[in-house]
């Protein structure tokens, strides 16, 4: 598909086809294309869990979003439908690390100089090449994030190493029909409104 197309089509996707599965050649390529997204220093402080499986499925919608949100986040009973889940994971340690060695010059793991958290940023830029990847595809995947409640549960239910932090969730798949998000097209901003040409 053609990049502008792809730009354009981009949009988060609610709703799935359960009976068909995502191609493990489509799937290892989304995976591949995170892994080519850019980090500070070249850190790569990102990891990925894969959940394929229906049990692996379950247990992800379990610790995160179960059931019981239903009521308040309906369109979760679409979403739970992907037969594909991602969790992008940061890991700080990485960074501070990398940033320690002799050709950054910071002797010392000192968080006070980092102006953003450059770990979340990359892990962020790594989704942003998976949902572009899905639509190139020709699929549909939502980003959404973990309650900071419910992340000991997730921890506990994939055994995540320490250091390792999930900064959000994919759930990719074949669409289904769906109510695109509400910022679509009415409430998108006018360029005029973000960009700032060489001053406020
Ligand atoms: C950091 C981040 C967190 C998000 N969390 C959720 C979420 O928890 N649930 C959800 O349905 N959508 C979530 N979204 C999707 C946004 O609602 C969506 O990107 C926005 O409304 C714009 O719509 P579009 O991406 O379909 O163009 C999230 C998006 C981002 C970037």
């Amino acid at each position: 598909m053609e990049f502008q197309e792809v730009v354009r089509r981009r949009r988060m996707v609610r709703n799935f086809d359960l009976d068909r599965r995502v191609d493990d050649a489509v799937r290892d390529r989304i995976l591949r294309n995170a892994m080519r997204g850019p980090s500070a220093g070249f850190s790569q402080g990102f990891e990925f869990l894969v959940c394929e499986s229906a049990s692996e499925r379950e247990r992800f919608w379990l610790a995160t979003w179960p059931p019981e949100d239903d009521e308040r986040l309906p369109h979760l009973v679409g979403m739970r439908r992907a037969p594909l889940v991602v969790v992008a994971l940061s890991n700080k340690d990485v960074y501070l690390d990398r940033y320690a060695e002799a050709d950054k010059g910071w002797s010392d793991r000192d968080e006070a100089r980092w102006p953003v958290p450059y770990w979340d940023i990359d892990a962020g830029f790594a989704s942003l090449l998976m949902l572009l990847t899905v639509v190139d595809e020709g699929l549909g995947a939502c980003f959404f994030g973990i309650s900071p409640e419910r992340i000991p549960g997730f921890r506990d239910a994939f055994g995540v190493p320490e250091g390792l932090n999930p900064i959000g969730a994919l759930c990719i798949g074949h669409r289904a029909p769906d109510a695109p998000s509400p910022s679509i097209p009415g409430r998108r901003k006018q360029m005029a409104d973000v960009v700032h040409l060489g001053r406020w």
